[in-house]
C-alpha cells in the first residue's frame, strides 16, 4: 500500500534512479560507481529513507546518464536488492535487477594482510563464489574476503 506521505526527492525528466540501496552502503555505491567523478550530471540522494525491506534505504538520481550493466553489477557487492529504474520524459521505461558479477576487478582490497596486492601496487582481482553467501576469492592468494569485511581498494 501506498503511503499516503510522499517522499519529496524530486522526479527527474531523463536519466537512472537506483533504489533500495541499504542506507549505510551508499557512500560504497557512489564509489563503486565513481559518481564523485562525474563532472557534469546532476545527482540527487536520499538518505536513511524509510523502506519496508530494508529499514533504512538510500536512492541515487542521476540525470542523464545511463549505465551500462557490467558497470552498475559492480554495485551488487554492497546493494544486492538494488533496482534500476531506467527514466525517460519522466516515465520509468525499464526496471533492473543487479547481479553480482562472476570477476571483480580493483574494487575491494584482499582481507590476508600478507596478500601481494597489499604489498605492492597490483589491482586486485577476485572470483565471486557464492556458497549460500557471497565471498570473494583472491586469484593472487587465494584466501577469501567476505562481504562483511570488505574494504574497498580507494579508502
Ligand atoms: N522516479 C523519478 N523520476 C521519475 C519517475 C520515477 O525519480 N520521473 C523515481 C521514483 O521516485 C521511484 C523510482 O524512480 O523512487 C521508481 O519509480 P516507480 O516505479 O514509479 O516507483 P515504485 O513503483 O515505488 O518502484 P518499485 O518498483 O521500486 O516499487
Ligand atoms: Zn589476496
Amino acid at each position: 500500500m501506498k503511503n499516503t506521505k510522499t517522499l519529496s526527492v524530486s522526479a527527474i525528466e531523463n536519466g537512472t534512479v537506483i533504489d533500495h540501496i541499504p542506507a549505510q552502503n551508499l557512500f560504497n555505491v557512489i564509489s563503486i560507481l565513481g559518481l564523485d567523478q562525474l563532472t557534469e550530471s546532476q545527482i540527487t540522494f536520499g538518505y536513511n529513507l524509510p523502506s519496508e525491506k530494508l529499514g533504512r534505504k538510500a536512492i541515487i538520481k542521476i540525470a542523464d546518464k545511463f549505465f551500462e550493466d557490467i558497470e552498475v553489477d559492480k554495485i551488487a557487492l554492497v546493494a544486492p536488492h538494488a533496482k534500476l529504474n531506467i527514466i525517460r520524459n519522466y516515465e520509468v521505461v525499464e526496471k533492473r535487477q543487479v547481479n553480482v558479477p562472476e570477476q571483480i576487478f580493483n574494487i575491494a582490497r584482499c582481507m590476508n594482510p600478507k596478500c601481494i596486492t597489499n604489498h605492492e601496487n597490483i589491482p586486485t582481482k577476485f572470483r565471486v563464489i557464492n556458497d549460500g553467501k557471497v565471498k570473494l576469492k583472491c586469484c593472487y592468494c587465494e584466501k577469501d574476503t567476505d562481504i562483511e569485511h570488505m574494504k574497498l581498494v580507494n579508502k
